[in-house]
């Protein structure tokens, strides 16, 4: 009896304990689940801790070393219209964007992209410069450069018009330029925009053969036709706006519009800052009045008695860029692990291919390498949403390159306008439906396979992403 009763009270005690626990854990996986069912993947922002950028690559001679030095002191310097104030050099305008290399390369580091203050706002009323902001440069807003898609005459423009003039500079005195009409061309939408792309591993990226880039567009072939992919190269095919003619493949810019980097830093040298250069000679302005110095403003220096002082800035700029060392990733982790796995199980890799390898460099760190820049380097019809209606070399109005994803854990602002900075948003933006003269995006079923992840398989997407 009495061990009837001990059995049925330790067994009353264990019943109740099993029950009240069943209803704890019961309501811990409740909370749990209904926590799941409302987690939300988002963007984790911008990777904290060290830039992992902007230093050179490694197994550089003691030469290369030093080239990379004095490449990266150009790089830096702030130009003046005369060189009259100090600490500049002379060169700058009679219009332009902004007075040097690194202000609009500058995050994580020098050769990044755009830095969180943009530095436009202050080059504005520099040396007592009269500009007006136009409407589209804030400054939390990132670095940009502005086309016109149409002359006045309903002809097609898609050129560079450079936000400011030297007018009312100290150091320009007679010179009155009017900006161009920037309210008028954003109420009649006839502008668009370009944010810097990020020079980290440039060299790598200069250095892959043409027949690699072609080789890994005809790769995976069924798969890429299944999901409606194609992709094709740009060429320097002797069509307007490009700079050379001999037919292979280009590569620089966000329409792989340019060859080289070179030639690009020539570009960039007059477009970006007014200052011309052997590779382009003419001021793209040549009122009398603010037409300072002799042209070419930067040229090669027969008379330095240091060697690494021949060279012209263009050529300094160009070394640099291909010596800088790739964006140094997050290490592994399970997330990023799995992350990886799911970009490549949805397909994003059929366009952002994860590695190519360089060809016969004559500089040993660039030769033979693998380069894991998470790009084709290929243009693709990416729907009438990001459509900037420019065409560049054979690049229509919506084709743009593939943008390298490497170093993308430190970028502030994304895609070719920067009209983000929400990851999540950029891949969104990658889908569209044809209209008007464009088809639909070749991304469309690859990001509808993103959207077919859980929340949780998104997220780890995104804390890969956030890694590179
Ligand atoms: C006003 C800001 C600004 C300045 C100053 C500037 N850039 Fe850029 N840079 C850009 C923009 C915007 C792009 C993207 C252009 C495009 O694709 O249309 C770019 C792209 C590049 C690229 C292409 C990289 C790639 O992989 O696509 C190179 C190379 C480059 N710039 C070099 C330079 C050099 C060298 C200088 C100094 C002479 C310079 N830039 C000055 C804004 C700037
Ligand atoms: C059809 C080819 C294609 C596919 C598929 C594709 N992308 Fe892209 N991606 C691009 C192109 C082209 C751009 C540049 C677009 C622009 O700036 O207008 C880009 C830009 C991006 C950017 C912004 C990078 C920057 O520097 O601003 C991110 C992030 C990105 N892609 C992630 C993804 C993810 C994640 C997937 C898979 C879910 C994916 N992409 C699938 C072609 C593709």
């Amino acid at each position: 009896m009495i061990f009837h009763r001990h059995i049925t009270r330790s067994g009353y005690i264990m019943m109740l304990s099993v029950a009240m626990l069943t209803v704890i854990a019961g309501s811990f996986y409740e909370e749990a689940f209904s926590q799941i069912a409302r987690f939300a993947a988002r963007d984790p922002g911008v990777r904290t801790g060290s830039s992992g950028a902007g230093g050179m690559l490694s197994g550089l001679t003691e030469l290369e070393q030093r080239i990379f030095g004095t490449g990266r002191e150009q790089f830096e310097e702030v130009q003046s219209v005369q060189g009259t104030i100090p600490d500049t050099e002379l060169g700058l305008g009679p219009r332009f964007n902004l007075d040097s290399c690194a202000g609009c390369h500058a995050n994580p580091d020098i050769g990044g992209t755009s830095p969180a203050i943009n530095p436009q706002v202050e080059v504005a009323k520099k040396e007592g410069a009269s500009n007006d902001l136009p409407p589209f440069i804030k400054r939390d807003g990132p670095v940009r450069e502005a086309r016109f898609k149409h002359n006045p005459d309903g002809t097609a423009d898609g050129g560079v018009h450079a936000l400011f003039t030297i007018s009312g500079r100290s150091d320009a005195p007679g010179c009155f330029l009017q900006q161009p009409d920037f309210r008028t061309a954003v109420a009649r939408q006839n502008v668009v925009f370009r944010i810097p792309t990020p020079l980290f591993g440039a060299g790598l990226i200069e250095a892959i053969d043409d027949d690699t880039i072609l080789a890994n567009l005809q790769a995976h072939s069924a798969t890429k036709q299944s999901l409606g992919i194609g992709g094709r190269p740009n060429r320097t095919s002797g069509r307007p706006n490009t700079s050379g003619n001999d037919g292979t493949v280009t590569r620089f810019g966000w329409k792989a519009q340019n060859k080289s980097l070179e030639i690009f830093s020539g570009e960039a040298y007059n477009v970006e800052q007014g200052i011309t250069n052997e590779l382009f000679p003419q001021e793209r302005d040549e009122t009398p009045t603010c037409y300072f110095n002799a042209t070419p403003e930067n040229r090669t220096n027969f008379n330095a008695t240091d060697p690494l002082e021949v060279p012209s800035d263009v050529v300094k700029f160009a070394v640099l860029m291909r010596l800088l060392a790739p964006p140094t990733p997050a290490p592994d982790t399970d997330t990023i692990v799995r992350g990886r796995k799911l970009f490549g199980d949805v397909g994003c890799t059929m366009c952002h291919t994860p590695t190519l390898h360089t060809g016969k460099s004559p500089v040993e760190a660039l030769r033979d390498k693998d380069v894991n820049l998470y790009s084709d380097l290929a243009l693709h019809n990416m729907g009438p949403g990001l459509a900037d209606d420019v065409s560049q070399g054979n690049a229509a109005g919506d084709e743009f390159r593939t943008a390298p994803l490497w170093g993308l854990g430190k970028r502030i602002f994304f895609l070719h306008d920067g009209r983000t900075k929400d990851l999540l948003e950029a891949i969104q933006a990658h889908a569209g439906s044809g209209g008007g003269q464009y088809v639909p995006s070749e991304a469309n079923q690859v990001i509808a396979q993103f959207h077919r992840l859980n929340e949780i398989e998104r997220q780890h997407v995104l804390y890969f992403l956030r890694s590179l």
